[in-house]
């Protein structure tokens, strides 16, 4: 059954901006991505949206809706009750290029930080069996379609712009890790992780672990496997000193 629904919806660019409100048609197996689209049909012809699969696999309708960061195409009308408002803000991480646009190319600089994957000099095609267990360890974190609400909800970045330099959040952190558990990376990111992308700045609030769309554990899987590995090396006296007689 249709019903008209109250959308408030942030517009503004660079400069500033503010909600407006809308009475806007719904209908039955809509999500919040349709009733954005209707607008633009109907209402407001410039606003400017993100959006490509509608089908919650390119990452690219990120939002927050009634202040919960979602992808639009994933967040069925049925969530709500017919009387309720619902608002939909652009990511508040990121700076808003216009209306529910964000400039996300913070996320992409982080990205090209890492370094890339580092096999031993000498390995030859074949010469390696991977395990299914290590298979399936990447596997989860290859998941990820980058729509970067993890990055959005960290609180150390999320109200924290002067974090920013030092922090590659949650979804670098978790690169940082799938490669560090590589069984044939051969580069050091222990230290790399905490120093330089800021792994201890998290204090494992979890926050990104319950917005992924695709139900990584970003936390319990990369973070905290992570900072086990730096506490091993700084703490264990063995390790500690191996590393200042060989560290390269
Ligand atoms: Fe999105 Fe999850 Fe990837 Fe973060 S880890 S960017 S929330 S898919
Ligand atoms: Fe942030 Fe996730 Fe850590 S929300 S504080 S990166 S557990
Ligand atoms: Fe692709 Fe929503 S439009 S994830």
């Amino acid at each position: 059954m249709g019903y008209d629904a109250h959308f408030r919806v942030w517009r503004g660019d660079t400069d500033g901006g503010g909600l407006q409100d809308f009475t806007v048609e719904v209908n039955e197996g809509e999500v919040v991505l349709d009733i954005i689209h209707r607008l633009q049909a109907t209402q407001a012809s410039d606003l400017a949206v993100r959006w490509n699969c509608k089908a919650g696999k390119c990452g690219s309708c990120s939002a927050e809706v009634n202040g919960r960061p979602r992808l639009m195409c994933m967040t069925r009308m049925s969530t709500f009750s017919p009387e309720e408002v619902v608002t939909v803000t652009p990511m508040r991480t990121f700076p808003v290029i216009r209306d529910l646009v964000t400039d996300v190319s913070f996320n992409y600089e982080k990205a090209r930080e890492i370094p890339s994957f580092t096999p031993p000099a000498d390995l030859k095609p074949g010469d390696y069996r991977m395990r299914q267990v290590d298979v399936e360890r990447s596997q989860e974190f290859r998941k990820c379609i980058e729509c970067f609400l993890c990055q959005n909800t960290c609180h150390v970045v999320r109200d924290h712009d002067e974090n920013k330099t030092a922090f590659s959040g949650p979804r670098y952190l978790m690169r940082v890790a799938e490669l560090e558990m590589h069984p044939l990376d051969v580069a050091d990111r222990s230290d790399m992780a905490q120093d330089e992308f800021g792994l201890g700045l998290c204090n494992i609030t979890k926050c990104c672990t319950d917005v992924c769309p695709e139900h990584i554990k970003i936390t319990d899987n990369a973070l905290i496997p992570m900072k086990e590995r730096v506490a091993d090396r700084k703490y264990d006296p063995i390790v500690w000193l191996g590393n200042k007689l060989f560290r390269r």
